[in-house]
């Protein structure tokens, strides 16, 4: 047992129990699952490690394409004998399945005890309470808690004290939830709700508090970020507000709607020097008819302009963004439109998917559905080419000085990693800095921004010697 172990015990009077969190999905749900396992803390629960040896597992799943929302039935399936082994094992579903499918998904996996959505995790001490009473009473729980109270959840997330450890000098906040652009695709304005902002002085607080805890880079969260407004501040007066914290080196924002981009958050990018040169910002077709049917409410040519008013203001932006192939009725002109599109604005990094139907959204019940094989052979082929434009971005960073804000150990080597300011991962050794432990290396450069001159370029990251 470690010390920290026999401490934790002692604080809970011997009476600790343990909990697993499984995150799937986004980095909203990453920092949702933080505030879980913050809220557990106080309720006498401490993290593990593994699920087998936990009194309570939860889910924290992703409802956005198929194959995410499948995967928390296969894990409930593993689940199933461990709970056999353990009956007090309490096993939650949370998140946007939670959200989507509510009670169905007690009746489709008995084993689950509770389902809450992403609005409602604050109350998880309290729904522990009612587990143990319906427990006593020689019930089985089948609690289900997925209203919409998000403004409710802002404010608890005040109170919710930060967990006191080691932590990257890089933090997410979230500062925005959910999304009212419905488009036809998308499960998000169902499970996350409507557009709600965070109040300004909360998210500042909680900025400060993870500085002074170490933090020197931090990316503002939301599904629509950019359309973050509290009493008529947008986002570029919260940047601007933020990048007055001392000790704070790096902002980020993710992830925006070409739609909600205002002039000042474009000039912001050549201003407010502390944000990074880099903006997530999807476009999901390059074809004018398929974003009308998606309701996207902006052309391939908007896009464009809008990507070449951001370079305007900041030369150097490394742009990424989303792409879906094979919506329903897309033509091989609409996917060679997006093809073309990306060869014109060229991108430093992309996510892209197959065209995944969504039960309740508009698209599922389209007729001119694609077929798999078709949708497979144009993901490949997009996919050569961005990946053809991520390497030639790394590639030409190639004898650049880039300052790196170092974060820990890489997992193969001696080497230790961190971030160039477009977001490329960069590895370093660290023998070249008289630092021959991993541990050392952590201590001395963990949260450290120092330059690096770049020496070699990879598809996925870069590396380099510290030029000092
Ligand atoms: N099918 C495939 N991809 C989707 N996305 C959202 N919904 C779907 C879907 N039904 C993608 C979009 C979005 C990203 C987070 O996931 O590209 O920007
Ligand atoms: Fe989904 Fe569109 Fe809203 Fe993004 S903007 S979360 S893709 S509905």
């Amino acid at each position: 047992m470690s010390i920290n172990d026999q401490h934790s015990k002692a604080a809970t009077g011997g009476n600790e129990k343990t909990c697993f969190i499984k995150t799937y999905g986004c980095q909203m749900n990453v920092y949702d699952s933080q505030r879980m396992e913050e809220a557990l803390a106080a309720a006498g629960y401490r993290p593990v490690a593994a699920a087998e040896n936990a009194d309570m597992v939860i889910l924290n799943t992703c409802h956005i394409r198929e194959k995410a929302a499948e995967k928390v039935y296969s894990e409930l399936g593993r689940l199933k004998p461990l709970k056999q082994q353990n009956k007090n094992m309490v096993i939650g579903v949370a998140g946007c399945v939670a959200q989507a499918e509510g009670a169905e998904i007690i009746a489709r996996a008995p084993v689950v005890d509770m389902v809450f959505g992403p609005q409602t995790f604050q109350q998880l001490p309290a729904m522990l309470d009612e587990i143990d009473d319906t427990r006593a009473r020689g019930d089985k729980p089948k609690l289900v808690r997925t209203d919409f109270p998000a403004t409710e959840k802002f404010a608890a997330l005040k109170a919710v004290a930060r967990k006191p450890v080691t932590r990257s000098p890089s933090a997410f906040v979230t500062v925005q939830e959910g999304c009212d652009k419905f488009c036809t695709f998308c499960v998000v304005p169902y499970t996350r709700g409507e557009e709600v902002s965070r109040a300004s002085g909360d998210i500042i607080a909680e900025a400060r508090a993870l500085v002074a805890e170490g933090v020197s880079e931090i990316t503002l969260l939301g599904q629509n970020v950019n359309a973050w407004e509290f009493e008529g501040v947008r986002l570029d007066g919260l940047l601007a507000q933020l990048g007055e914290i001392e000790g704070l080196a790096r902002l980020r924002f993710t992830t925006s709607h070409p739609r909600d981009m205002d002039a000042a958050l474009i000039a912001a990018h050549g201003e407010n020097d502390k944000l990074m040169p880099y903006l997530h910002l999807p476009v999901q077709s390059g074809s004018d008819a398929i974003l009308k049917a998606m309701n996207r409410k902006h052309s391939a040519a908007d896009y464009i302009e809008l990507t070449k008013k951001f370079r305007g203001a900041r030369p150097d932006l490394a742009l990424s963004s989303d792409f879906i192939v094979g919506f329903p009725g897309e033509t091989e002109a609409d996917f060679e439109a997006t093809l073309a599109l990306v060869e014109e604005v060229t991108y430093a990094q992309a996510f892209s998917f197959k065209y995944s139907p969504r039960p309740g959204t508009p698209a599922a019940d389209a007729e001119a559905q694609i077929d798999e094989a078709v949708k497979a052979a144009r993901l490949a082929r997009l996919q050569a080419l961005l990946n053809a434009q991520q390497l030639a971005f790394n590639h030409a960073q190639k004898g650049r000085v880039l300052p790196v804000l170092f974060d820990k150990p890489s997992k193969n080597g001696d080497q230790m990693s961190g971030r160039s300011p477009y977001l490329q991962p960069v590895h370093v050794p660290f023998s070249a800095l008289g630092l021959d432990d991993a541990t050392d290396a952590a201590n001395a450069l963990r949260g450290r921004i120092l330059p690096v001159e770049i020496t070699g370029t990879h598809a996925n990251s870069l590396s380099g010697i510290v030029a000092v």
